[in-house]
């Protein structure tokens, strides 16, 4: 089916009865924005390749004249796409996932007072991408800031035009099988207005926005468009699952919810194919592929539960976790266009969160990683700290727990700072909860980054930070020049008189282009046998046949 037919088809299931006559009209308003140049297929999959670097614009360098002066860092490092998290209009009470205008880059980006911040964005965007750097960022469509001003009328009255572009009862029963988020903060997902309640999943000053009026996916569509024509290559689709709402469900994953996430992607490809959605679904594998659909909703998702069991894995000492995360029963195959993204740390928590962790393992992750109760979120169920903290600063365990996420399939996601070993930032963590006026401690993630001090540190090789970052930009280099790392096939397999888990090995195919990693889980040296198929295999990163692996160390042969 054509996409404008899908689009008539879409709007049909989701609101029947309803005059197509909006749609009609939309469609007619962005005929002109149609691009006639279809990108060949190597670049609307451009995805797959990626290395993705995930940063506040402000906290990284203080604005896009900033982070331009950054690319080539970034460029050098071996990054070639930014996850810019929320740049748009915001009270930023929760770092921008607040939208009080989803038109409008935040004053404060721009650089000079009165600049102008279309211009000053579209310029970045230019120095980007002649660097071959994609760009693509945040829309959070599941709510607003309450200081919208859809959400400012709304509340004005009963019969406002607005008031239904948000989700209003009497009472605090509706929907009250849809659990609470942010356990621990939020005590409700219903907050008192005038003599009714409005509906949020999240804080309290993100009223969510009601998807059964049509006139709200309208309005959200053409804020993708106007990103879209503007030269963003895609965007993050926060909170997905919870999206559409109906009474009697848990309000999550909802099969209108996947036909929104169709319509959005249909559209998006009906002006310029190739313009990511990445799903945010923090969901089990199973339910996450579903928001891939045939290869007709988001081009790509993130994999949640993996991130916690490579934390698992190390503290454990054993590749197992890892492997069984991956296993076809665990992890089911994408469509062909689908990509799965992973991380180790990004803005929020190591989300612990028993939507797809065991409680046992919750348990067990929380004790090895949260050394400081501070560092608990959602009482229990997360834990706000950065990767260097996590892994007690010892430079080996965090590039081992890099060269797992560079080698196993995916599309790998680099949080800022974590580059270099950033810390945990108390004095930002201070600074925003007295703004914010919540016990956010996500915020300890988060903070500046002092680049004169960094370019010390990076000047003395034997520094932490040069440490982490040296080693990690040579694999991103390898990463980058082949790639079976975004693309290829998988295969666990057990080097011959190797333990148990101690060793994570596998091979990954693509075409004739074959390598095989392993990895050592433990905190003593292994000795290696390599199979057959690699023998006399030299290591890319010392030319050396390994005969023996150091603890915490790692191989990447290439085979052929
Ligand atoms: C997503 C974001 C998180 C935010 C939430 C509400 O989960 O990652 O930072 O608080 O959405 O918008």
């Amino acid at each position: 089916m054509q996409q404008r037919d899908l689009l008539f088809d879409i709007w049909g299931k989701l609101y029947p009865g309803i005059s197509t006559r909006i749609l009609d009209n939309f469609l007619l308003t962005i005929e002109v924005n149609r691009n006639a140049n279809i990108p060949d297929n190597e670049q609307v999959d451009w995805y797959k390749d990626a290395v993705v670097y995930s940063l506040y614009a402000d906290l990284f360098n203080h604005d896009f004249t900033g982070i331009t002066q950054k690319l080539d860092y970034l460029h050098e490092l071996g990054v070639n796409c930014l996850w810019l998290l929320p740049v748009l209009d915001s009270p930023m009470r929760d770092a921008g996932f607040d939208i009080s205008d989803y038109y409008s880059i935040r004053a404060e980006l721009a650089g000079t007072e009165g600049a102008d911040k279309q211009a000053v964005f579209s310029s970045f965007l230019a120095e980007a991408h002649s660097r071959g750097i994609r760009v693509i960022f945040d829309i959070a469509m599941n709510h607003t800031s309450d200081e919208h001003h859809w959400f400012l009328e709304a509340r004005k009255s009963k019969d406002n035009p607005y008031r239904n572009y948000y989700i209003w009862s009497k009472d605090e029963t509706l929907y009250d099988k849809a659990r609470i988020i942010f356990k621990g903060i939020e005590k409700s997902n219903w907050e008192p207005c005038g003599d009714e309640f409005y509906y949020h999943r999240f804080f309290n000053f993100q009223p969510d926005l009601n998807y059964k009026n049509p006139l709200v996916l309208m309005a959200m569509c053409r804020s993708l468009l106007f990103w879209q024509n503007i030269g963003v290559d895609g965007f993050r689709v926060d909170a997905i699952p919870y999206i559409w709402k109906e009474e009697g469900t848990e309000c999550e994953n909802l099969p209108q919810a996947h036909m929104l996430v169709k319509f959005f992607r249909a559209l998006l490809d009906y002006i310029k194919p190739g313009s990511l959605l990445l799903a945010e679904a923090c969901q089990q594998p199973a339910k996450v592929v579903e928001y891939m659909g045939d290869g007709d909703e988001c081009h790509a998702a993130y994999h949640f539960p993996l991130m916690p069991r490579i934390f698992k894995s190390i503290a454990q000492q054993s590749g197992t976790p890892i492997e069984e995360t991956l296993s076809k029963a665990f992890t089911p195959e994408l469509p062909a266009s689908g990509q799965w993204f992973t991380f180790l740390r990004c803005h929020d928590e190591l989300s612990l969160e028993l939507v797809y962790v065991t409680e046992e393992e919750r348990r067990y992750i929380h004790q090895q990683y949260c050394l400081k109760p501070e560092w608990d979120f959602r009482l229990g169920e997360g834990i706000s700290a950065r990767l260097s903290e996590l892994m007690q600063r010892d430079e080996r365990r965090i590039l081992l727990a890099y060269s797992i996420i560079l080698t196993l399939p995916g599309t790998p996601v680099i949080y800022y700072g974590d580059e270099f070993g950033k810390l945990n930032d108390e004095g930002y963590y201070n600074e925003m909860i007295h703004l914010t006026g919540k016990d956010d401690t996500r915020f300890l993630v988060r903070g500046k980054i002092d680049w004169d001090k960094l370019s010390q540190n990076l000047e003395d090789p034997g520094s932490f930070s040069s440490q982490i970052f040296n080693k990690l930009k040579l694999m991103l280099h390898v990463r980058n020049q082949h790639k079976t790392f975004g693309r290829g096939s998988i295969e666990f397999i057990t080097l011959p008189g190797a333990l148990n888990g101690n060793l994570l090995s596998f091979i990954r195919t693509f075409g004739t282009d074959k390598w095989l990693i392993i990895h050592n889980m433990t905190d003593k040296a292994i000795k290696i046998n390599l199979p057959p198929i690699a023998a006399g295999c030299i290591n890319v990163f010392d030319n050396n046949s390994p005969a023996v692996l150091e603890p915490y160390g790692f191989n990447w042969l290439k085979i052929s």
